[in-house]
């Protein structure tokens, strides 16, 4: 049985994480609009628990720009409006990605689109949405996923047709938008694959030295029981090295979960064990004590959770659904004895 104490998130009297770190880290989580009613229990976890958010789904492409001529703002204002009333840090994502980028932005009728055009779309879609959130959303992932599992760029549809062309193209577009805004570029991965750090290390190289105004890697870090810290330490490690090159240049966590089934393992449910159970508070707090000694550093100021508890995040669902209890609040709200390990360090 997971180690689900009594304790809710949302109780006044619980722990919050972002008061316990609040002098090292921002930390976050990743949430839908219908959980925004600060009325409601996953609301006041909201607002007991976190100082900096990212909506889920709701401000892709696909959800706010599904035509050409049509954007649909409603929800990402809502977003906006809940930070501006409450005082937390917002993050937009994504703007450029292979996933949930709607059709039009590729084609002419039947045909592929060209190079030139789907850069002026994307330049069009970059300004029209981070000009319109100008000094109110602080952080954006510029690019989500552009690096291949196996290391190199993803040829994803966007690199087909506009080749290497629109990485440094989307920055540039984001920057004239809003100049303050830290941009970052986002991937999976990056820890367990070394093939894909260093496609990442050699990408920003190149696009700092380019002076191309990259400010931040943002790790996603959907990372599992079975993950290889030695790894994963040696890769985060290489890429924040990259300091050297610009010192203002910034780690982001960005979508932190746990999985207690291998990466690509589509088996059935399991049943949580005590074994597990010490895995899972292990992993938390060896991976905890390494951001905070990246906090020391400075290069480390944001951790987010992908999701408000177990019972409603993306792994429940993905890639098969099944029963899974990736992060530190449990089914319910509940508090775990692995969130209480990570708050006491
Ligand atoms: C990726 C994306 C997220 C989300 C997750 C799965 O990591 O960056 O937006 O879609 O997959 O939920």
């Amino acid at each position: 049985m997971e180690q689900l104490t009594n304790r809710a998130a949302y109780a006044p009297d619980s722990p919050s994480l972002k008061e316990v770190f609040r002098d090292r880290f921002h930390i976050g989580a990743a949430v839908n609009t219908w959980d925004l009613d600060p009325v409601s229990e996953n609301g006041r976890v909201i607002l007991k628990q976190f100082g900096i958010l990212t909506l889920e789904n709701e401000s892709k492409p696909v959800y706010i720009h599904p035509e050409e001529d049509r954007y649909f703002f409603d929800r990402f204002d809502r977003f906006a409006d809940f930070g501006r009333d409450n005082g937390i840090r917002l993050r937009g994502h994504t703007l450029v990605w292979h996933g949930q980028c709607p059709d039009w932005f590729f084609r002419d009728g039947d045909a592929d689109t060209s190079h030139d055009r789907l850069l002026s779309r994307m330049r069009e879609h970059i300004g029209t949405v981070v000009s319109r959130y100008r000094g109110r959303v602080a952080v954006w992932d510029v690019l989500n996923e552009v690096l291949r599992d196996e290391g190199g760029l993803r040829e994803s549809r966007w690199y087909r047709i506009a080749g290497e062309d629109y990485i440094p193209a989307a920055f540039f577009a984001a920057r004239e938008a809003d100049p303050a805004a830290r941009l970052v570029i986002n991937d999976y991965n990056l820890e367990s694959s070394e093939a894909k750090a260093d496609t990442m290390t050699a990408l920003l190289e190149k696009l700092i030295r380019d002076g191309v105004p990259v400010d931040a890697a943002g790790l996603q870090m959907h990372l599992n029981l079975f993950t290889d810290m030695e790894l994963l330490r040696k890769n985060v490690r290489k890429i924040a090295d990259l300091r050297r090159l610009k010192p203002d240049f910034r780690l982001e966590v960005t979508e932190l979960d746990l999985s207690c089934y291998r990466w690509g393992d589509s088996a059935a449910d399991l049943c949580w064990t005590e074994e597990l159970e010490r895995a899972f508070r292990e992993k938390y707090t060896e991976l905890f004590h390494l951001f905070l000694e990246l906090e020391r550093e400075g290069i480390l100021d944001t951790v987010v959770f992908w999701g408000l508890n177990d019972g409603v995040s993306w792994l429940n669902g993905f890639p098969v659904r099944r029963k899974n209890y990736p992060l530190l609040i449990g089914r319910e709200n509940r508090l775990k004895q692995a969130f209480f390990d990570v708050a006491g360090l």
